[in-house]
């Protein structure tokens, strides 16, 4: 395993749509355990592959993993939201964008459909955290950043408060 270099805003891999992961061989598997790595070490608590330059339909999220453990990781290939609802405004930030960080309206509840890393189908009910990061994971595959979902009417009111 490796920890892989963090692509950081502009970088044009993270404007591109990803394309679909269609083998499951040695090359994606070591890329998921390079991208899990990668998460750990970063303290991250999501991670998509154009983040680490591989423009594939493939995220990692975890919701549990301050320790540093790999617990709760979870691994979904080319995931897609089947159905959400309800609205849900708050703060994120990006390993992409370092030293930023703003509130983001999201879905409350999101059923995912994907594959796991063997492309065994998987789906995944989510709400709170974990639905956010999920979100946000497949915003990078779709070349969507943060910057582009700023809830602009609590960005104005934050800065009329200070
Ligand atoms: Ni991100």
């Amino acid at each position: 395993m490796a920890v892989l270099k963090i692509k950081t805003y502009p970088a044009k891999v993270l404007r591109q749509v990803a394309s679909p992961v269609k083998d499951f061989t040695g090359k994606t598997q070591q890329l998921i355990d390079d991208m899990i790595e990668t998460m750990l070490d970063a303290e991250g608590i999501g991670l998509a592959a154009p983040q680490v330059g591989v423009s594939k339909r493939l995220i990692i999220v975890g919701s549990s993993l301050k320790d540093g453990s790999a617990e709760d990781l979870l691994v979904v290939v080319n995931p897609e939201i089947a159905y959400s609802e309800g609205d849900v405004l708050s703060t994120e930030g990006c390993l992409s964008i370092p030293k930023f960080s703003t509130t983001v309206d999201r879905r409350a509840l999101v059923f995912i459909k994907g594959l796991d890393r063997e492309g065994n189908p998987i789906e995944i009910e989510a709400t709170r955290l974990l639905s956010r990061a999920l979100q946000h994971e497949i915003d990078h595959l779709n070349g969507i950043l943060l910057l582009d979902r700023v809830n602009t009417e609590d960005a104005a009111a934050q800065e009329i408060g200070k």
